[in-house]
C-alpha cells in the first residue's frame, strides 16, 4: 500500500512519495523537498521548512505512513512516531497525530496499512475542520473589519484554508470586505514572508507592520478585532502562540479590541492545565542575531547575547473567545470552568 495522491499548499503526495515546500526558502523561492527518511523530517520540521501547529502533524503522519513499510515491526514504528513526537515541542498537534497513529495504540493494531488509513484521514480532517473554523467565525466578523494578524496561520500551517487566516479567507471570499494588518513577527518573519505571501496570491487586502506599531494602530482605532493561532490550548483557556502573541493580547485588552485564538480540537492538551504547563520551545540565538532567508544571510549583532523562545503564553484573561473547530468558547465561559476537550470527529 502506498500513499495516495494529496494535495495542499504546504505539503503533497505523489507516486507514493511526500514531498514538502520548503518554507525556509518563502518568499523567494518555490522548492519542493521529497522527504527522504523519518530523521530527514525531524530536520524539516527543526528547520521550520514545514511549520504551523496543524501542518506538523499532518507531515509527521504522512510521513510516518510513507516509512511505516520498510520498517520490520510495530516497536520499529512506534519508536519512529516518538522520533516524529519530539521534533518540536510546543505545538501538541505533533504530539496528538502521533499518539493517534501509533504510541497510544494497542501493539497489534500498528500496522503500515493502519498507519497510512489514520494519516490520510488526518490529512482529509485537516481540510474540514479548517472550514468548520471559518463557519464558526464568520458571523463573528463584521464587514469593513481591519483584522491584526500575527505569524503564519494559512494554507502554509495547514492542509487546508488555514486557521485564523482561513476564516479570514472565509469571510473575504463569501463578500465580506476585510483589511488585514500583519506583524511581521520576528526573528523568523513567518508574517513578513509568508502571510504577506498568502494574501498576495488570495488578493485579500493587507498592510504589513512591524511588530512594534501595532500598539499606535490601535490607539488610532485603526484595528477591530485581533485573530490568530495556537499551538497548544490547555484546559483552562490558556494558549501558546508565536512569541508576540502575548503583547498583542496584552495591547488589545488595554485598547477593548476583541481578540480571538482559531484552532482545531487537535490544538488542545487536555493533559496541561494551565498555561505554565506549556512547555516554549528555545532557538538558536542566531536567530536573533540577524536574518536568513534562503541563502541571504545578514548578521548584524555577531556574539550578541541572545534570548530566542519561540512562543509566549497568553493567559485566558486576555481571550475574548477561542474559536475552535467545534464552536467557539469565551473567556467567561472558560472561566466558568466550561470543558474546552473535543475527541474529534472520527
Ligand atoms: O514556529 P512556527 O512558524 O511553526 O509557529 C507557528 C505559529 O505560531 C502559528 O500561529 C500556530 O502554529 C498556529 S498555525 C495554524
Amino acid at each position: 500500500m502506498k500513499l495516495p495522491d494529496l494535495n495542499s499548499l504546504c505539503l503533497r503526495t505523489s507516486d507514493g512519495e511526500l514531498f514538502i515546500l520548503d518554507q525556509t526558502r518563502l518568499p523567494q523561492d518555490e522548492n519542493w523537498v521529497m522527504v527522504e527518511s523519518i530523521e530527514h523530517m525531524v530536520t524539516l520540521i527543526k528547520n521550520l521548512s514545514l511549520r504551523g501547529a496543524p501542518a506538523i502533524g499532518v507531515g509527521a503522519a504522512l510521513c510516518l505512513a510513507r516509512f511505516a513499510p520498510s520498517l520490520p515491526s510495530a516497536v520499529s514504528m512506534k519508536n519512529a512516531a516518538s522520533v516524529l513526537f519530539h521534533a518540536r515541542p510546543t505545538a501538541v498537534n505533533l504530539m496528538w497525530a502521533m499518539n493517534r497513529l501509533a504510541l497510544i495504540c494497542p501493539q497489534k493494531e500498528i500496522t503500515a496499512e493502519n498507519i497510512l488509513i489514520k494519516a490520510v484521514d488526518i490529512f482529509h480532517e485537516d481540510v474540514k475542520l479548517c472550514q468548520e473554523m471559518g463557519r464558526h467565525a464568520f458571523d463573528l466578523i463584521n464587514d469593513g473589519e481591519n483584522i491584526l494578524t500575527h505569524c503564519n496561520t494559512g494554507g502554509l500551517a495547514t492542509v487546508g484554508i488555514g486557521t485564523a487566516l482561513g476564516a479570514i479567507r472565509y469571510a473575504f471570499l463569501r463578500g465580506k470586505k476585510i483589511h488585514v494588518y500583519i506583524d511581521e513577527t520576528r526573528p523568523l518573519l513567518q508574517g513578513g514572508r509568508l502571510t504577506v505571501w498568502e494574501c498576495q496570491k488570495l488578493k485579500i487586502p493587507f498592510t504589513l507592520i512591524c511588530d512594534n506599531m501595532a500598539a499606535v494602530l490601535m490607539r488610532q482605532g485603526k484595528i477591530n478585532r485581533v485573530m490568530l493561532g495556537a499551538d497548544r490550548i490547555a484546559r483552562n483557556g490558556d494558549f501558546a502562540n508565536k512569541i508576540g502573541t502575548y503583547s498583542v493580547s496584552v495591547l488589545a485588552r488595554h485598547h477593548g479590541i476583541p481578540f480571538h485564538s482559531v484552532a482545531p480540537y487537535s490544538t488542545i492538551d487536555p493533559q496541561c492545565q494551565s498555561g505554565e504547563q506549556i512547555p516554549i520551545e528555545d532557538r538558536d540565538p542566531e536567530e536573533v542575531r540577524g536574518v536568513k532567508i534562503g541563502d541571504h544571510k545578514i548578521i548584524w549583532a555577531p556574539n550578541a547575547p541572545a534570548f530566542n523562545p519561540s512562543f509566549d503564553v497568553t493567559p485566558v484573561e486576555n481571550v475574548t473567545s477561542h474559536i475552535l473547530s467545534h464552536g467557539i468558547f469565551t473567556r467567561e465561559d472558560l472561566i466558568a470552568g466550561l470543558h474546552l476537550y473535543h475527541t474529534g470527529s472520527s
